[in-house]
């Protein structure tokens, strides 16, 4: 009966990495590789995802809040990600949809964990309270160092949100955040190379998927 249960529910798989990491143009070619399939694919964005996630993500990324403490930015995060939780993935999940998100709690483990300086434990400590049992099955880190995403983020000419317009110190710790993610939970935690052209990057992301599949 358990592993009847564990087999119908749907794949929750996350992308994460710095700013400017090229997260969206895998999360489309996967979610038309496994569309191709025939699997139903729920796609998400953190934060946000909900009205009230959208809302949320608007007081987070507005530039006019530069006083916010780090520990009203860790609480809004979990916050936008509960709502996301309770009235999308849960749900989504546990009707053998496949959820793919761009970031979750690995964002906030990396950020505000390391890039604001409030440690792993005291964002896991919040964020259980957010995801409770919906912890991703795979998790992409695209791979790029902060000075080259940052690079790429000027090549594209966007106006720098509340985050980006961090210093570059911060944008490294992030970074440095990820290594260590990746190094906690390597099977969870998949790093991607992203020096290669975004097909190639791709099939990189492609055989782990279908590693994955074939296993369940
Ligand atoms: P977004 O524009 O979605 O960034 P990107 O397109 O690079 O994914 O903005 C989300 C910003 O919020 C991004 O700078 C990362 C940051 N963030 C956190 O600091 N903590 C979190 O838990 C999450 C989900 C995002």
């Amino acid at each position: 009966m358990m592993e009847m249960d564990t087999l119908s529910k749907g794949l929750f798989i996350t992308f994460e990495g710095n700013d400017g990491s090229g997260k969206t143009t895998q999360i489309n070619f996967l979610s038309e590789y496994l569309k191709q399939k025939g699997m139903e694919v729920i796609l998400l964005r953190e934060p946000g995802g909900t009205n009230i996630g959208e809302s949320i993500r608007k007081i987070l990324l507005d530039k006019e809040n530069k006083d916010m403490s780090p520990i009203t930015e860790m609480l809004l995060y979990a916050a936008s990600r509960a709502q996301l939780v309770h009235s999308v993935i849960a749900s989504g999940l546990e009707s053998g949809k496949t959820v793919i998100c761009d970031r979750f709690i690995d964002s906030s483990f990396a950020y505000q964990g390391m890039g604001r300086g409030l440690g792993i434990k005291t964002v896991s400590t919040v964020n259980n309270f957010a995801v409770g049992k919906y912890m991703p099955d795979i998790t992409f880190f695209l791979d790029v160092d902060a000075d080259t995403a940052m690079e790429r983020r000027h090549g594209r000419g966007e106006t720098p949100d509340r985050i980006e317009s961090e210093k570059m110190e911060f944008h490294r710790n992030v970074y440095e955040g990820y290594n260590n993610l990746v190094s906690l939970f390597p099977e969870r935690i998949k790093r991607i190379n992203t020096r290669k052209s975004p097909e190639e990057v791709f099939d990189d992301i492609k055989a782990y998927m279908d590693e994955l599949l074939n296993s369940r």
